[in-house]
């Protein structure tokens, strides 16, 4: 079962963008994130939500969607994503909140894989920018991350990666192909003393 969900849940920035994703879909998704792992149960993660279309409209020129694409990575219109939760966070007790991000964002995207949606992190966001759109105070922490969610729009294979090759995904038709190192390559079979 968690095999299956982790193959399926594959990076996506393609989206059925008219089927809409409500407030509780999300909630049900921070939920998982806040059951998740945190370094010292510190939870110092906070997140918000956007689902309504003329908020998504705003957020979406705010992210750098799979640079490796160049401009065939933007989805088009229609194909956007149809909600966002961004992660927010500062710590001045703790060096583990980027850990902390990445296993609630796991979290959620494992959820939204579950219930057939899709989603992907997002790294390059206009940090600055996004505050206002958000609705972000002064006092608010730092966003550190941003998930655009949705119906999947777009196919996704697996492709066998090589160690001295490229990691960059490529496209073809709706296809998404995206190289993963075998075992063999990220297993160090080292003897110790
Ligand atoms: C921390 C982090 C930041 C990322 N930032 C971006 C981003 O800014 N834009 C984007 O299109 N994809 C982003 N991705 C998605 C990666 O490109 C994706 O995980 C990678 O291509 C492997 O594909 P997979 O998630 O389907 O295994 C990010 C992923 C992670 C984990």
């Amino acid at each position: 079962m968690i095999k299956e969900l982790v193959y399926r849940n594959r990076s996506c920035r393609r989206f059925q963008e008219q089927r809409r994703l409500t407030k509780e879909d999300l909630l049900g998704l921070v939920d998982l994130a806040r059951c998740t792992a945190s370094h010292r149960n510190a939870q110092e993660l906070r997140f918000c939500l956007v689902w309504e279309k003329e908020q998504c409209d705003k957020v979406f020129p705010l992210m750098v969607f799979a640079s490796a694409l160049g401009p065939e990575g933007q989805p088009r219109e229609g194909q956007r994503p149809a909600a966002y939760i961004a992660v927010l966070g500062e710590s001045k007790s703790q060096n583990y909140l980027w850990a902390d991000a990445g296993l609630a964002c796991q979290s959620i995207l494992l959820g939204a894989a579950e219930q057939g949606l899709l989603g992907c992190i997002f790294g390059s966001v206009k940090r600055e920018q996004i505050r206002p759109v958000l609705g972000l105070t002064e006092a608010d922490p730092p966003v550190l991350l941003v998930i655009a969610l949705g119906f999947p729009d777009e196919d996704f294979v697996i492709e066998e990666g090589a160690l001295e090759g490229s990691r960059d995904y490529w496209r073809e038709g709706r296809t998404h192909h995206v190289p993963k190192l075998a075992l063999s390559d990220i297993v160090l079979e080292r003897k110790g003393e």
